[in-house]
């Protein structure tokens, strides 16, 4: 039963990936109720693909441990990388940019998640659920950032302190 929602899962990315990678269809023709249904799909298939969250995501960070209270130093260097390399597709509240805006970003995901996101993009993009699903969304894959490990903490700890944790 497990196999065979994950097969359902699998076949409804691919439809996903090649919907976001397409350009539209010019809607000339009267092919209103094939649009329609495909729609429907969309939606239903976006809901399976949720359902089947891996929310460590895939990569090395298994197990990160946060610290209480933040970290200053933590936050004031993921603030000058934000400002460097993700400012010009993210936002901090939570408006869409290029990318999702990150307001509650670090409830949506699990610390894991976003560490092994913002270092192994491109892997993440390929296996990952919950990335694929933002990939319906976003009419650009994010590029590999070539964060170091210590970078991607940094940029977790400035999120962590964009959402008002303490
Ligand atoms: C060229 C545009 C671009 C840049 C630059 C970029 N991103 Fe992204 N990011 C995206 C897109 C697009 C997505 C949505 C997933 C997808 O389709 O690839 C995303 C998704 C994310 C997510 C998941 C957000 C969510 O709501 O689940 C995180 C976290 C993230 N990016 C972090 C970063 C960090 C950290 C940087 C800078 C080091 C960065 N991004 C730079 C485009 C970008």
């Amino acid at each position: 039963m497990k196999r065979f929602f994950i097969y359902i899962i699998t076949g409804s990315i691919t439809f996903l990936a090649i919907r976001c990678g397409s350009k539209p269809q010019a809607p000339n023709n009267s092919d209103s109720t094939l649009a329609d249904s495909n729609h429907m799909k969309t939606k239903t298939d976006t809901v399976l693909v949720l359902a089947g969250i891996n929310s460590k995501g895939v990569g090395r960070f298994q197990n990160i441990q946060l610290t209480h209270p933040l970290d200053e130093k933590m936050v004031a260097s993921g603030k000058a990388i934000y400002q460097s390399k993700c400012f010009a597709c993210h936002k901090l509240n939570k408006e869409m940019l290029v990318g999702p805006g990150w307001t509650d970003v670090t409830d949506r995901r699990t610390p894991e998640w976003i560490m092994n996101w913002v270092t192994n993009t491109k892997v993440m993009l390929d296996k990952d659920l919950e990335a694929q699903a933002d990939m319906a969304i976003c009419l650009i894959r994010m590029p590999n950032q070539d964060l170091t490990d210590k970078q991607a903490r940094d940029v977790l700890e400035f999120m962590r302190k964009n959402d008002g944790k303490k």
